[in-house]
């Protein structure tokens, strides 16, 4: 037999079993005016199957003695396979030993004797039905906790694959600046030897073709000189001899300049000597020199590099510092080669003051890198620059392909 009341759908279900008719009948009346749907079932079997077919039940109200089985054995049951469900006995035997079992073999909620309190009935009812809900809401609560922290995980694990992922782009940007700034470099090393090579391969022709024949027409003039003695032709001599020594020491000037001779032919000593006598003169700032290095068997590729720092050097104290005094010390030390010059000027300015498109310190930087070496621009504490030049006594030979 099955009585259901109060179909909506929505309410909560309560399924009632007894053996006995009039009970059932009883308490589905009772509980008509209330907002449950009420199943009522006449055997344990019949509970089974309506809660199998019928949805997901809040409360189950069972008899104890039925004749199929025991209301514990059924509530059992139940448990088994719909454990959220709440359990009541509703018994006319009170005695321990049945009480006891109910609630350990059914995991039963409540116990009510029959008869019953209308009342009573009525607010485990409310209670058991409230507290499915409110444990069934937990439960969504939960699931969605979940739900979201999977989600989280997930979210996690995606950022985290993201990073990686731009980590190893970033990685082989990086590798492929550093290639393309080793071949910049190579490439910049190569262009450095051929125009030293050309400076001085222009510096001879200059010297051997122009200087040395421009020198013998002078040693002509001279001669001429000598024996002119006609005063207006021997004044006409006297100036064209004068244009030739001015135009040889325009030459002198420009062969410097390209590629001094003493470098090739004398060595780094005796060049940076010259370069620091010629400074000296021009610019009426006395230089301190200091060199011990053995010129002979430093290579060209460094004693170049030197010589072209230090000369940048001495156009930057002249333009920039003020300074009246400057030192230039140059020494080797456990196979490496420094290059120290010093002004008492007034320093260098923030990096931010300069002129944007200074390339000269960079310019020494880049020389410096090309022999391996390093070089740093810096304020001395008692005032003025220091230009710091250090490079490994082997210079860096690179080929380009
Ligand atoms: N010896 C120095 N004393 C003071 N300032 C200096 C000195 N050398 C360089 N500077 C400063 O550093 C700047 C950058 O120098 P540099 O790279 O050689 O470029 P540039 O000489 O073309 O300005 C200069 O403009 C100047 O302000
Ligand atoms: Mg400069």
């Amino acid at each position: 037999m099955s009585i259901a009341a109060n179909h909506t759908g929505r309410e909560p279900l309560i399924l009632i079993v007894d053996d006995d008719p009039a009970i059932l009948k009883s308490i589905v009346r009772f509980l008509r005016p209330h907002p449950y749907t009420v199943y009522a079932a006449s055997s344990a079997a019949e509970g089974i199957e309506i809660l199998k077919t019928k949805g997901q039940f809040q409360l189950v109200i069972s008899d104890y003695l039925m004749p199929d089985t025991t209301g514990d054995k059924f509530l059992h049951e139940v448990a088994a396979t719909w454990p959220d469900v709440r359990r009541v006995i509703l018994s006319a035997y009170t005695d321990r030993a049945v009480l006891l079992s109910a609630i350990n073999e059914g995991g039963v909620h409540r116990f009510l004797t029959k008869p019953w309190h209308t009342r009573k009935l009525l607010e485990v009812v409310e209670e058991l039905v409230a507290d499915y809900g409110a444990e069934e809401a937990a439960r969504a609560e939960i699931s969605e906790l979940a739900r979201k922290h999977q989600l989280l995980v997930v979210t996690n694990h995606q950022l985290e694959e993201l990073v990686s992922q731009r980590t190893a782009d970033l990685e082989q940007h990086r590798q492929q600046l550093q290639e393309a700034n080793g071949q910049l470099r190579q490439l910049g090393s190569h262009m450095e030897e051929l125009r030293e090579d050309e400076r001085r391969s222009i510096a001879r022709e200059i010297h051997d073709e122009l200087a040395q024949s421009l020198s013998a027409i002078n040693l002509d003039v001279s001669s001429l000189l000598n024996r002119v003695k006609e005063p207006k032709l021997h004044e006409s001599l006297g100036g064209i001899k004068q244009q030739i020594d001015h135009t040889l020491a325009t030459i002198q000037r420009i062969l410097a300049a390209l590629r001094p001779q003493v470098l090739d032919e004398l060595g780094l000593a005796a060049a940076l000597e010259w370069l620091v006598n010629d400074f000296s003169r021009r610019n009426c700032i006395p230089v301190n020199l200091e060199c011990t290095l053995d010129s002979k068997r430093l290579p060209l590729q460094i004693a170049t590099t030197i010589f072209r720092i230090t000369q940048e050097a001495f156009t930057n104290i002249m333009r920039h510092s003020g300074a009246y005094r400057a030192t230039l010390r140059a020494w080797q030390e456990q196979g490496v080669v420094y290059l120290a010059i010093e002004d008492n000027g007034i320093g260098i300015p923030d990096k931010e003051q300069r002129r944007p498109n200074s390339f000269g310190i960079l310019g020494m930087q880049e020389r410096a890198a090309l022999c391996n070496g390093s070089l740093t621009v810096s304020n001395l504490e008692s005032g003025g620059t220091q230009v710091m030049l250090q490079i490994p006594g082997e210079p860096a030979r690179e080929v380009l392909p």
